[in-house]
């Protein structure tokens, strides 16, 4: 029987099952555009996918291409995904471009775009309208949520390796350029209460406006609101059709913090609470981090009712350094560099300095010197150990490590008989910040995988002995299983370092 993918909860961690198997889908994104050319794709893509060692693709279908004509719908994009995916035995992750992708409706079909009475757009202050159709347009809304539903049930008859493992519904939703809308049918319902299930259970009166309720968040709360029910009509339409885990994504609340400046209406932080109330269908909200603090991001995306889903990230070096730390720390289910074809291209398509100022993008996250080997590595290890990982994750026999800021010089990690003193070396240009794990096998044994770190063991407080090496061995992991590549004594006992890519030491101790 075909199994369906699903996401359980393992002992209160959240864990995406694929083939009946846990997964983690060590991803990349391909760029908007890669997929409307199925060989090109194949080409420069999926063929190479294993340079980096991904298991998992992102890539988006097109309302516009699904369904050039209303009503009649062509799969054969879709069907080259799936083809492909088998060939290469990879996963795929969809990304519907229907209704709304970075704030504007770019690919629904022509005959919406032209359309704009039935299918009308959003309005600003004063009337100017933004190519943004309006949420509030139901006939919209029910179209996108047809298409969809079209879509899942064509994966459901015709992807038989179950290539298909989520889905994203919509990208980047919000409005730019306004807090909220404010055509003639958002005026109207923004006139009315607010629904109950946005309101303290103990709300007596019968009629609340959005101001008494959110004051100066009214407008944002509104557009939350707007975006949040309509993706739960398009997403539950398409689970009606076959039950794929669904999620949306957003672009972050950032500088300079108002709404409208980044997507009003988007899952940002403060409008999570909306999100969850209004679209339970989405399993979770996965950030798009661009920003240098993808650590503060990932935290506050990583929640028992949001497990971490990384659709699009970084892709300097550094990102491998967080790769290690959201699938080892935070359990999550997906990381994924965006532009990620990027990694095997002789000419790497920059994007333009003028799509990086308009979408607030940090330059420097698409640096792409070292990133190809440093993530191809981090996450062939990271599949390698992945029944370590299965065996001891929420126990105390991990701990993770993660250099926070150029400041951050290190960290001390307890274990039962020693302390592990980890220091972290300056991060350079091209090289990953310092980021590790530590396992603790035993009372005495240590494995230790990590990057741009020296690593020292202390006795614990009020233990005076001495600590020593009974073996060290530094090695890597072969078909699940460690391969000691050097035994190491002498010199090379002294220090414990490890440098630009992840390295391996086994280390059995003893204290004298
Ligand atoms: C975020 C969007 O979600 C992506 O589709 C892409 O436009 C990147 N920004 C920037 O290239």
């Amino acid at each position: 029987m075909k199994y369906i993918s699903e996401i359980k909860n393992d002992n209160g961690i959240p864990t995406l099952y694929v083939d009946g198997q846990p997964f983690q889908a060590f991803a990349g994104e391909v760029h908007n555009s890669a997929a409307y050319d199925p060989e090109k794709m194949e080409t420069e893509i999926w063929s190479k996918m294993e340079q980096s060692n991904l298991n998992t693709l992102i890539v988006p279908v097109y309302w516009e291409t699904l369904e050039p004509e209303e009503g009649k719908f062509d799969f054969a994009l879709v069907d080259a995904l799936l083809k492909h995916a088998d060939k290469y035995k990879k996963k795929l992750i969809l990304l519907w471009f229907g209704l709304w992708k970075n704030a504007e409706s770019a690919y629904v079909p022509g005959w919406m775009k032209k359309n704009s009475e039935t299918y009308f757009r959003v309005e600003l202050y004063g009337g100017e309208r933004l190519n943004t159709i309006s949420p509030l347009c139901a006939a919209a809304v029910e179209k996108d949520a047809n298409a969809f539903s079209r879509l899942m049930e064509h994966i459901r008859d015709t992807d038989e390796n179950s290539a298909v493992i989520m889905v994203q519904i919509e990208k980047e939703v919000g409005l730019l350029g306004t807090e909220r809308d404010y055509c003639a049918q958002a005026e109207e319902v923004f006139g009315r209460s607010v629904p109950e299930i946005l309101l303290p259970e103990q709300t007596e009166k019968e009629r609340v406006t959005w101001k008494e309720a959110f004051g100066d968040d009214a407008e944002e709360v509104f557009s939350a609101w707007c975006f949040a029910s309509a993706l739960e009509q398009i997403a539950s339409a398409g689970k009606g059709k076959h039950p794929l885990p669904c999620f949306t994504n957003v672009w972050l609340k950032q500088f300079p913090w108002y709404p409208g400046s980044y997507p009003s209406g988007g899952p940002v932080e403060d409008m999570l609470w909306v999100w969850k109330a209004a679209a339970p269908s989405l399993f979770t909200i996965g950030p798009d981090i661009y920003v240098p603090y993808v650590l503060d991001i990932m935290n506050v995306y990583s929640r028992p009712d949001n497990p971490l889903l990384v659709p699009e990230v970084r892709k300097d070096a550094v990102t491998a350094s967080y790769a290690l730390y959201a699938f080892l720390h935070f359990h999550a289910l997906c990381y994924a560099p965006f532009g990620v074809e990027d990694l095997w291209a002789d000419q790497p398509s920059d994007l333009p300095a003028e799509v990086i100022d308009a979408l607030k993008l940090d330059p420097l996250s698409f640096n792409l010197s070292g990133t190809k080997e440093i993530l191809g590595e981090v996450y062939r290890i990271l599949g390698e150990i992945r029944p370590l990982y299965l065996k001891y994750r929420g126990t105390e026999h991990v701990k993770c490590f993660l250099k926070q800021s150029d400041g951050d010089q290190g960290c001390y990690l307890k274990f039962k008989n020693y302390n592990i003193e980890i220091q972290y070396l300056p991060r350079t240009d091209g090289a990953p910040a310092a980021a590790g794990v530590v396992f603790e096998l035993d009372e005495n044994t240590f494995l230790i995988i990590g990057m741009m770190c020296s690593i020292r063991f202390h006795t614990k407080p009020g233990d005076h002995r001495r600590v020593d090496f009974l073996t060290k061995e530094a090695g890597t992991f072969h078909v699940g299983k460690w391969v000691c590549e050097q035994r190491q004594n002498g010199d090379e006992k002294i220090v414990s370092v490890l440098y630009n890519m992840p390295g391996c030491f086994r280390i059995e101790t003893f204290k004298y």
